[in-house]
């Protein structure tokens, strides 16, 4: 079989270092990939919002299976055409992708469903918004409807700082359209959580947990980024929360999608707060998380191939899944500035060191090759990740591995998974 995964980052490194495993899969196309993909399969320069290119990519090749990574595309409807024209994909179609591109009809649907999630409203004009926030004494959350490449989200302790972030949003229009509709919610306490739940438009597989690690610095201080690592599983995901949330959170919404016309096919992500009410969700994403994949897949012992076809075939019931006992940390070495601005280009260095360490696999997320040699290319450039015995085995692995490597201006938080070592089993 062929295969090709659409996105250049590490969750694209990752579904295609665990596609290349399967004794099914001959060859792994990624379009465009990165230096990393690089070494397991073919990189075709093709972007992931070219969908005529990657179509006739697809057919030309004869792909048997494509799998795609990001959001953007998703939720532009680019399964909508590969299936209209023949081509098996793995991923939601553009209705589906709403419950991630368009988080008012997320919060609507969760509404309808009975799904705990924060109290919010949804507005479309700037004056009730901002009457709205004007009268809230406690935190808000302000957040742009549409995709704003992770950045749409501003949590406000004070309500005056939820007017100023509106007014970005509605009057300076700094996300463009994705900021005509804004929902403005309650800001939850508590510990996040993300869940990963397989879809075939009616059975639900939840896969093995993950804890990501937004803020930039250590201690989880500093402004959010898409993620600085993760580890897996999370010790916070208890049977009794995961319970929870497959029963109040995954079949509601599931069923509620297939009711309105809009079964969900594909990788759903759950991002949850644990709040001393219970779980609740903060978000749906229509994609598998990054980082959060790096270190779950890395576990994965069965089959990734015959998982995804399985979803595709709408056969998820008769599938079975195998994870590896051992736990997984990753660690994200980005350029310094990251979430801000920062170089690219810098020469990486170390990575055949690590490459003969046992259980240890480097991520590549912002990378390209320039002449046989890996440069950087992105905020965040290697997911380092390493299994282990333990959590701080895991741990212990990882950061060895990170000190191998060097690129000039390298950033990393040196506390990953430190969260699940202290929690209490
Ligand atoms: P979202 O893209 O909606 O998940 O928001 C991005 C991040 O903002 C989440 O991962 C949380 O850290 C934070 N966040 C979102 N909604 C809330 C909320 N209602 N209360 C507290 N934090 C939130
Ligand atoms: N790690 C957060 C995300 O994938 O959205």
């Amino acid at each position: 079989m062929r295969v090709m995964v659409i996105g250049s980052g590490g969750r694209e490194h990752a579904l295609a270092y665990a596609l290349a495993k399967s004794p099914r899969v001959d060859e792994v196309l990624c379009a465009p990939g990165n230096a990393g993909t690089a070494s397991i399969g073919q990189n075709v320069e093709v972007k992931a919002d070219d969908h005529d290119g990657l179509m006739t990519l697809a057919r030309e090749r004869g792909v048997d299976l494509t799998i795609v990574g990001p959001e953007a595309p998703l939720c532009a409807g680019i399964v909508d055409r590969f299936e209209a024209e023949g081509l098996r994909v793995f991923g939601p179609t553009k209705a589906a992708a709403r419950i991630e591109g368009d988080k008012a009809y997320a919060k609507q649907l969760m509404k309808l469903a009975h799904v705990p999630t924060a109290e919010g409203r949804v507005f479309e004009r700037y004056d009730s918004a901002r009457d709205y926030i004007a009268t809230r004494d406690t935190g808000v959350v302000v957040k742009a409807a549409g995709l704003a490449a992770g950045k749409g989200v501003s949590v406000c302790e004070d309500p005056a700082d939820g007017l100023l972030a509106l007014e970005r949003i509605m009057v300076d229009r700094v996300f463009g359209g994705a900021g005509d509709t804004v929902v403005v919610e309650e800001l939850l306490k508590g510990q996040e959580l993300s869940v990963f739940a397989l879809v075939d438009g009616r059975t639900i597989y939840v896969l093995e947990t993950a804890q990501d690690h937004k803020p930039i610095g250590d201690g989880d201080t500093g402004p959010n980024t898409g993620g600085m690592g993760a580890y897996s599983p999370a010790p916070i995901a208890t049977p009794d929360v995961m319970g929870t949330v497959e029963r109040d959170v995954l079949v509601p919404i599931v069923d509620a999608m297939r009711n309105d016309g809009a079964p969900y096919r594909g990788l759903l992500y759950v991002g949850l707060m644990l709040t001393a009410a219970g779980p609740k969700v903060l978000e749906f994403n229509c994609r598998f998380g990054d980082p959060e994949s790096q270190p779950i897949l890395m576990r994965l012992e069965s089959d990734l191939f015959d998982l995804l076809e399985s979803v595709v075939a709408g056969r998820l019931a008769e599938a079975e899944v195998r994870w590896s006992p051992r736990p997984a940390v990753c660690v994200v070495m980005a350029s310094e500035g990251y979430p801000g601005k920062y170089q690219s280009g810098k020469v990486i260095e170390g990575l055949d060191r690590v490459a003969a360490m046992k259980d240890v696999y480097v991520f590549h997320a912002g990378t390209r090759r320039v002449e046989n040699v890996a440069v950087t290319s992105g905020g965040r450039v290697l997911g380092v990740t390493a299994l282990g015995e333990d959590v701080a085995d895991a741990k212990g692995r990882a950061y060895e591995a990170v000190e191998a490597i060097h690129f000039e201006n390298a950033y990393y938080r040196s506390d990953i998974s430190d969260k699940a070592i202290c929690v209490p089993r």
